[in-house]
């Protein structure tokens, strides 16, 4: 018996070390969770600002106001050289010397102002962009180059889209320069300048206008 007691003793501190162990492990834990959680939403918190600037200074950049700049208000500053530059994205299908070749998508030459889905040298278009209808307008060709599937869905051209709007208007107007040649529309034909500022000067009036009518 009295050898026993010690015994019971030593198992009893035993089992108080080890709870007393553990508690102080999960507490030890406990804290480093906390620190290391508290590290995590701290690093949050500095970061998350950060990423809410850029998307508000991009906008603020691009769309000068919030909307999509009016492709009018682009062709005016566009540069038909860097246009000659992009079309490279496009000669894998495409020609656009007057009488050229259909390759994979149809010959080109001409195409500003033409009738959508129709060209000249018997291309053989889709369903899907032969009942669209209507003219190769500059407005119409800003959003098929933007993204041909939204476009026309269904649609054989399996190009991405060109998502950069100023790509868009220098291709633009560079195709406008390979057998069409049409007046490109005047920089405050937009809707929203119209509104605001309709006999103001070219250029430099119509993005301002456009930003006070998104306000
Ligand atoms: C992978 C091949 C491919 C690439 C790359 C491509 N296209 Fe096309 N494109 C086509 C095909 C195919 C069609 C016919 C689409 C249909 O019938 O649905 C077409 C149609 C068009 C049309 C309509 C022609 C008409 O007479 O109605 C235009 C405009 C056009 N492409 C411009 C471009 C431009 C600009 C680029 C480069 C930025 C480009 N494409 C890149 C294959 C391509």
């Amino acid at each position: 018996m009295s050898l026993n007691k010690p015994q019971g003793h030593a198992r009893m501190d035993d089992r108080f070390n080890t709870i007393a162990g553990w508690t102080l492990f999960s507490g030890i834990v406990g804290l480093g969770l906390s620190i290391a959680s508290g590290m995590y939403f701290q690093a949050d918190k500095h970061h998350a600002p950060e990423t809410a600037g850029y998307p508000v200074e991009g906008v603020a950049e691009k769309g000068e106001g919030g909307g999509d700049v009016p492709i009018a208000t682009l062709l005016a500053s566009a540069d038909v050289a860097k246009g000659q530059a992009t079309f490279a994205k496009c000669t894998s299908c495409h020609t656009i010397n007057s009488g050229g070749a259909n390759g994979i998508g149809p010959n080109l030459h001409g195409v500003v102002g033409e009738a959508i889905g129709q060209g000249v040298g018997g291309f053989a278009f889709s369903d899907a962009l032969k009942s669209k209808g209507g003219n190769w307008s500059f407005d119409a060709l800003n959003d098929w180059l933007k993204s041909p599937k939204a476009y026309a869905p269904g649609t054989k051209m399996t190009f991405a889209g060109l998502s950069k709007p100023e790509d868009r208007a220098n291709i633009i107007a560079y195709l406008n320069t390979q057998g069409s040649n049409l007046p490109l529309p005047a920089a405050d034909a937009a809707p929203a300048a119209d509104a605001a500022a309709a006999p103001a000067a070219e250029g430099a009036a119509a993005p301002e206008a456009s930003e006070a009518a998104a306000q």
